[in-house]
């Protein structure tokens, strides 16, 4: 799909459609944070290419089951992959005991961040023993953001040495709602340089629902960039940030 809105043209730039021969028959899927936005979206394309197996965690038991009647009820999902298994799990980033670790930090950076990467570090001999038994590789993608460029607390207002990092993010009087998004995104970024990520273009997403929309490309295009870097790319994508399905270093 082309953009040809001239202004939201200038800000970003297409998506190339997933090639063709993008299957993920026989695989199982887990999407953190499903239940809506463009990590939706990427459910309802993995469906398409598909995925025998999506597994919606979400924070909430209720809209999770909400989300999966919609993907079940999509006309095209029902037409070409009516045997597949859709489910909800309750997953709260912000819960401790949902994770695998029980504490308490600043709320941004525990979401976006660190209940991320203590799931990413526990889930690494599954992956492994599932690509053994099913002999294909398995992966884990991180919706990353542009948007970490503009952090501030890693390079701007330096963290001071003797501080322990994670007390500096948890310090109120540190904290801005401006730039705390962007530390999070940027503190994950450095983290997955040994996982493949994305950066997704802007989205009509619930994310930001006061950016004008002819600013943001439609959904199906954010939802590709999570199946190509999850699918679709090359081994050389792993550990790099991808924009716009490229390696962006
Ligand atoms: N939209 C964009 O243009 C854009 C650009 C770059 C990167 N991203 C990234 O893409 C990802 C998805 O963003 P989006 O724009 O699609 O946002 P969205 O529409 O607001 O969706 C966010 C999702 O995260 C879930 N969530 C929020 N807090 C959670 C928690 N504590 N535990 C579990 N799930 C939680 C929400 O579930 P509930 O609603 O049920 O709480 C919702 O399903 C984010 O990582 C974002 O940083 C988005």
């Amino acid at each position: 799909m082309e953009n040809t809105n001239t202004t939201a043209a200038h800000f970003q730039t297409t998506i190339p459609p997933t090639p063709n021969d993008t299957h993920v028959t026989g695989k199982t899927i887990i999407i953190k944070g499903g239940r809506s936005g463009l990590v939706f979206e990427g459910a309802r394309q993995f469906l398409l290419l598909g995925a025998s197996r999506i597994i919606l965690a979400c924070r909430s038991a209720k809209r999770g089951q909400e989300a999966v009647s919609t993907l079940k009820a999509d006309h095209q999902i029902a037409k070409t992959n009516l045997a597949a298994i859709i489910e909800a799990f309750e997953l709260d980033l912000d819960d401790y005991q949902s994770g695998p670790r029980n504490s308490g930090h600043e709320q941004t950076m525990q979401v976006n961040c660190y209940t991320r990467i203590l799931i990413c570090l526990e889930i690494p001999p599954l992956l492994k023993a599932t690509a053994v038994i099913r002999g294909s590789p398995t992966g884990i993608t991180f919706v990353g953001s542009l948007t970490h460029s503009g952090q501030e607390s890693l390079s701007k207002t330096l963290i001071p040495p003797s501080e322990p990092i994670l007390d500096f993010f948890d310090n109120v009087s540190k904290y801005n709602r401006f730039t705390r998004y962007a530390d999070g995104k940027l503190a994950v970024n450095v983290y997955i340089r040994r996982f493949a990520t994305l950066a997704p273009s802007e989205v009509i997403t619930g994310l930001d629902k006061n950016l004008p929309a002819p600013l943001r490309l439609v959904m199906e295009l954010g939802g590709r960039t999570l199946v190509h870097a999850a699918v679709a790319a090359s081994a050389e994508t792993n550990g790099k940030f991808l924009r716009n399905n490229k390696i962006d270093p």
